[in-house]
């Protein structure tokens, strides 16, 4: 019974669990030798609320690649849109917080600060223009603007393309993934940051794959759908 075992024992059976009970107010290393149940008890948690947690953050709720690219082009930008919130709001401050726990933690403490400034650019970029964009572009098909005026004078100097050229060679988290390949983790802290970095490394590439295999070639039919709009409504002017 899970219960039954120390925070150590749980977190070694499953690193997410480390993840989900950090979420409900404990952090493992802090007491890794108190049994599951004392915590509970201690902190006046219900044992369905912690078992309902493991199950949340154990199970894995993806979307299928064919299901998203039926995702009408919309919902795509609100899809990818709530990844990005939950990058920066969730899985990041939970690897900062991770790493703060260490002083001399390899050189992660220096190169993450780094990631997180050019990753949190990257998002802002992308949904300041290139989704935003894609906003217009759709109200632009979809009838509810009536003239492309937003779409001609705020996006003049903006390429679609280009930043879909540029979006694929994009990697800001190479430098920490050939750090973390040289470390030989010593106890169960290392492991879970280990394990912890490398799922979210997956989630950004899953992410970027989603982005550059259905996302932007299903904009660049929406703006070629949008431009040829334009160019009959003109002719008809
Ligand atoms: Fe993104
Ligand atoms: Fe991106």
């Amino acid at each position: 019974m899970v219960f039954e075992k120390t925070l150590e024992q749980v977190v070694d059976e499953n690193h997410v669990y480390a993840r989900a009970l950090h979420y409900l107010g404990i952090d493992f290393f802090r007491n890794p030798n108190k049994k599951l149940k004392d915590i509970c008890e201690e902190r006046g948690l219900d044992r369905k609320t912690v078992i309902k947690s493991f199950y949340t953050f154990d199970s894995n709720q993806r979307l299928s690649f064919p299901e998203l690219e039926n995702y009408p082009i919309e919902l795509l930008v609100e899809f990818l849109k709530h990844a990005h919130h939950v990058f920066i709001k969730e899985k990041l401050p939970y690897i900062v917080h991770l790493t703060q726990q260490w002083d001399k933690k390899w050189s992660l403490k220096e190169l993450l600060p780094e990631f997180v400034e050019d990753f949190i650019k990257h998002i802002y970029e992308e949904e300041d223009s290139t989704f935003k964009y894609i906003e217009l572009l759709c109200e632009q098909n979809n009838g509810v603007q009536k003239a492309p005026f937003a779409l001609i004078s705020e996006f003049r100097g903006y390429s679609l393309r280009r930043e879909f050229e540029e979006h694929q060679h994009e990697d800001e988290f190479g430098a920490i993934r050939d750090l973390m390949s040289n470390i030989e983790p010593i106890n169960l802290i290392d492991r879970v940051l280990l394990n912890e970095i490398r799922a979210f490394d997956r989630e950004m590439i899953y992410h970027a794959e989603i982005e550059n295999n259905i996302f932007f070639p299903k904009a660049i039919v929406l703006e070629a759908e949008v431009h040829n709009q334009i160019r009959t409504l003109s002719r008809f002017n």
